[in-house]
């Protein structure tokens, strides 16, 4: 296990009516005047926007409002934000909706303390977005389960006239708290609910397909995690109100990315399904959730194929994850795929590129643009032709 450092500086109120903690906990972070940000309405339409305006109320706290941010959100909403709060004399960022909301006003809160364009916020050759030097204070009331952006230090906006997806990623852009009260989940519709539980689960599997270190903790939590997702994730679908299944997958999204720690001790930070899977969403505004599981069966059998070396991470997945039971490797794995693309079929997730509307005819120039600022992966690299091959197996 390689040396690391872990810190979680985002505190994390879960539960029912935690809310009641919003003005008190905003004023003790110095906030006095708030940017209220949220996305296309549906906090109008279920009541949260109401209980947090009622909560600034009794706060004493003014606010000015940035509204319709959309999902995959766009520099442009990023921009209007950083006007807004300006031109309003804000001091606090408050982000109510699910990661887009969220990823918008982390971008925010970077671009306000920053002189020159947002898009210079992004992640550069150092790794992290390292002209970040300071970032306004920000609070999330996450209203969807799935990204971790509630908990973590990450933020994808959707840039230029080619809808590229750019990462944003700075510790000081973690929110200095999030209110997650998984009763805000029970309005989301099915298609995002799941949507979100395969985003999960791919972070999950992204942090856990990575070469042995001997990161043993890391990975039997990470096990633990997925075991959760997959277990609760039936249960949303009977009943969206089942509290105790919103509550599991509510804090699987916050531990999934949180402090990226079932990454520690191991080398990289690859996420190879998520640099593929955000072509999709350019080309086609697909959800990001859906994206990563249409692509990651075949990456599994591509990585399997061209990294054989690497095959006692997959049976392991098989056998602790999905639970099959097989002493072949290579069969236990195999195995383990097609259980999990029984699982993605019984979430409602599309069963391939092509039902989800993909054209064959764009694969090539979305495998292009998916390696434009280098290879993707750390079991096995992949440039446009490894690319392309997994989005053909995908198609
Ligand atoms: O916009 P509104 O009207 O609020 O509706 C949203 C939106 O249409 C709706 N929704 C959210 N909460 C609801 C609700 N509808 C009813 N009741 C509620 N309680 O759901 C729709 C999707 O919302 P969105 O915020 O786009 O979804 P999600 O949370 O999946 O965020 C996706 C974005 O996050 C990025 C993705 O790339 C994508 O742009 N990611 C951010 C990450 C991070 N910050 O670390 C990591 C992820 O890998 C991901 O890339
Ligand atoms: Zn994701």
């Amino acid at each position: 296990m390689t040396n690391f450092v872990f810190s979680i500086p985002t505190t994390a109120y879960f539960g029912k009516g935690q809310i009641k903690v919003l003005g008190e906990t905003i004023k003790s972070h110095g906030g006095s005047k708030v940017l209220l940000a949220y996305g296309g309405g549906s906090i109008k339409q279920n009541g949260i926007y109401e209980e947090t305006v009622e909560q600034l109320d009794q706060a004493g706290l003014g606010y000015v409002e940035l509204s319709d941010i959309q999902p995959n959100p766009r520099v442009e909403s990023v921009e209007e934000g950083i006007e807004l709060y300006r031109k309003n004399g804000c001091d606090f960022i408050l982000a109510v909706g699910g990661g887009s909301t969220l990823d918008a006003c982390k971008a925010i809160a970077a671009g306000v303390k920053y002189a020159g364009p947002v898009n210079d916020l992004f992640v550069d050759e150092s790794g992290i977005s390292s002209k970040i030097s300071a970032a306004a204070p920000l609070a999330t009331i996450l209203t969807m389960a799935g990204t971790g952006s509630e908990l973590d230090m990450g933020a994808v906006i959707t840039v230029g006239e080619d809808h590229k997806k750019k990462v944003l990623l700075h510790p000081l852009v973690n929110p200095r708290f999030s209110i997650l009260d998984p009763e805000y989940t029970y309005t989301v519709p099915e298609h995002h609910s799941m949507a979100g539980v395969a985003d999960i689960l791919c972070h999950l599997m992204e942090q856990y397909f990575t070469p042995e270190t001997g990161a043993d903790v890391q990975d039997r939590m990470n096990e633990g995690v997925m075991k959760a997702v997959l277990d609760n994730a039936p249960k949303l679908l009977d009943n969206p109100r089942d509290y105790n299944a919103r509550a599991n997958i509510m804090w699987a999204s916050s531990m999934a990315l949180a402090g990226f720690q079932f990454l520690l001790g191991k080398p990289g930070f690859a996420f190879p399904l998520h640099g593929m899977g955000h072509e999709l969403s350019s080309k086609y505004d697909m959800t990001h959730g859906v994206t990563l599981a249409l692509l990651t069966p075949a990456w599994m059998r591509h990585t399997m194929q061209t990294a054989p070396h690497h095959l006692p991470v997959f049976a392991r997945f098989a056998r602790n994850v999905m639970e099959i039971r097989e002493q072949d490797d290579l069969k236990a794995a195999e195995a383990g795929i097609k259980a999990l693309e029984a699982f993605y079929a019984s979430i409602k997730m599309p069963a391939n590129l092509r039902e989800a509307g993909v054209k064959q005819a764009d694969l090539e120039a979305m495998a292009e643009k998916a390696v434009e600022n280098g290879k993707l992966g750390i079991l096995s690299l992949l440039g446009k032709d490894e690319v392309l091959q997994i989005m053909r197996a995908a198609f």
